[in-house]
């Protein structure tokens, strides 16, 4: 079986970090998204993937090369723009051929990966299954109606739900999608909806079956879900320090200091992981932190964040938190006594001052 991994998109929800970088590249716990996608499909036991690139691809092409590292069979599928889910399916025709495929979203990760998923379709058949979790707020999402083992609707932010059931973005295809694929019509926001083309297959009584996913599902496409992810992902790390601690400072519960890093009169509160040569002078990080390699933090404390590469945080007065920040990046204080501000910021950046 082969897997199609979306890699491409708009990112709109993630800018301006997806102005000049993939989101499916932004590092959770210092490892990119798409590296723990990767990883899922390897070991459900998956050789060759498709992974369809847009504007980024450059990007995506130099971080995932050949596959190899993963076991995998890499080959790169070019969508002309992000045109919807079921239109990445479509222009993967020619590389999927006729044998089922498992379709994943390359900035979805799942605790507990895809391997149950893809045994149960093997097991049962069916022409397409989808993986559902349940969720507190359906209307977010896209919902399942529900009757016993078989999908009866689906629908994409419903205002009132059928069901408790969201669609997460893992989707197990026979080739009869290349006919729903073909036959729907672009919705409203002008992309060919893979909802709409799994409705397609509902209305002609084709056979579809949800799968429940028991572990956490992340969709990490806005900053809160990126933040909660990169929480639940330090949470499982294993503590490893291979950089220096000096003798004034402390390092509490699980934290990984990857090698070359320093920390200087500092306390990291873990889960919390400080990247690759990176220095921590006179701070406080953590808890749920993932701090880049070579960025200095000096005179600051930063809880709750996804710092890039080669970012600077320096004398920042009180506590940063809750903050994606991209590389190479500079947070100072200014020496300038007024209460100015002195900012220089990309379009659709946010900064939130109390
Ligand atoms: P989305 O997060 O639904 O869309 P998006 O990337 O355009 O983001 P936003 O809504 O913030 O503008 O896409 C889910 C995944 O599928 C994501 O990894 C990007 C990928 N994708 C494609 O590869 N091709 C497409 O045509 C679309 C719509 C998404």
């Amino acid at each position: 079986m082969k897997a199609l991994i979306l890699s491409g998109g708009r990112g709109t929800r993630l800018r301006p970090i997806t102005y000049t970088s993939a989101k499916q590249l932004v590092p959770i716990a210092n490892k990119p998204i798409l590296y723990y996608v990767l990883e899922m499909v390897a070991a459900a036991g998956i050789r060759e993937a498709g992974v369809v690139v847009g504007e980024t691809q450059q990007e995506i092409r130099m971080a995932v090369g050949t596959g190899g590292d993963w076991g995998l069979k890499v080959t790169y599928i070019e969508q002309e723009a992000p045109l919807g889910l079921a239109h990445a399916v479509k222009i993967a025709q020619p590389y999927l051929g006729s044998d089922p495929f498992v379709m994943v979203l390359g900035d979805n990760i799942l605790r507990d990966g895809i391997a149950s998923f893809v045994d149960e379709y093997q097991r049962v058949r069916p022409n397409t299954q989808i993986l559902l979790s349940k969720v507190k707020d359906p209307q977010r999402f896209g919902v399942a109606g529900l009757q016993g083992d078989r999908v009866y609707s689906l629908e994409e932010k419903p205002k009132v739900p059928k069901s408790d059931y969201a669609l997460v973005g893992v989707y197990l295809f026979d080739h009869t999608i290349f006919e729903a694929v073909g036959a729907i019509r672009p919705s409203q926001r002008g992309e060919l909806e893979i909802t709409d083309a799994i409705q397609y297959q509902i209305d002609r009584d084709y056979v579809i079956i949800p799968h429940v996913v028991t572990g956490w599902w992340k969709d990490t496409g806005r900053l809160e879900d990126l933040l909660e992810a990169n929480r639940l992902i330090l949470d499982t790390l294993e503590s490893r320090v291979e950089g220096r601690i000096d003798t004034h400072s402390v390092v509490e519960g699980k934290v990984v200091i990857e090698g070359g890093a320093e920390l200087v009169r500092s306390t990291v509160r873990g889960p919390a992981i400080i990247g690759r040569c990176a220095r921590i002078v006179n701070a406080r990080i953590g808890p749920f932190t993932s701090i880049g390699a070579e960025t200095e933090v000096v005179n600051s404390e930063v809880v709750d964040s996804v710092i890039m590469e080669q970012v600077k945080i320096v004398d920042i007065e009180g506590r940063m938190g809750e903050s994606l920040i991209g590389k190479n990046v500079q947070v100072y204080r200014c020496s300038s006594s007024s209460a100015t501000l002195r900012l220089m910021l990309g379009d659709n950046s946010q900064v939130g001052i109390s």
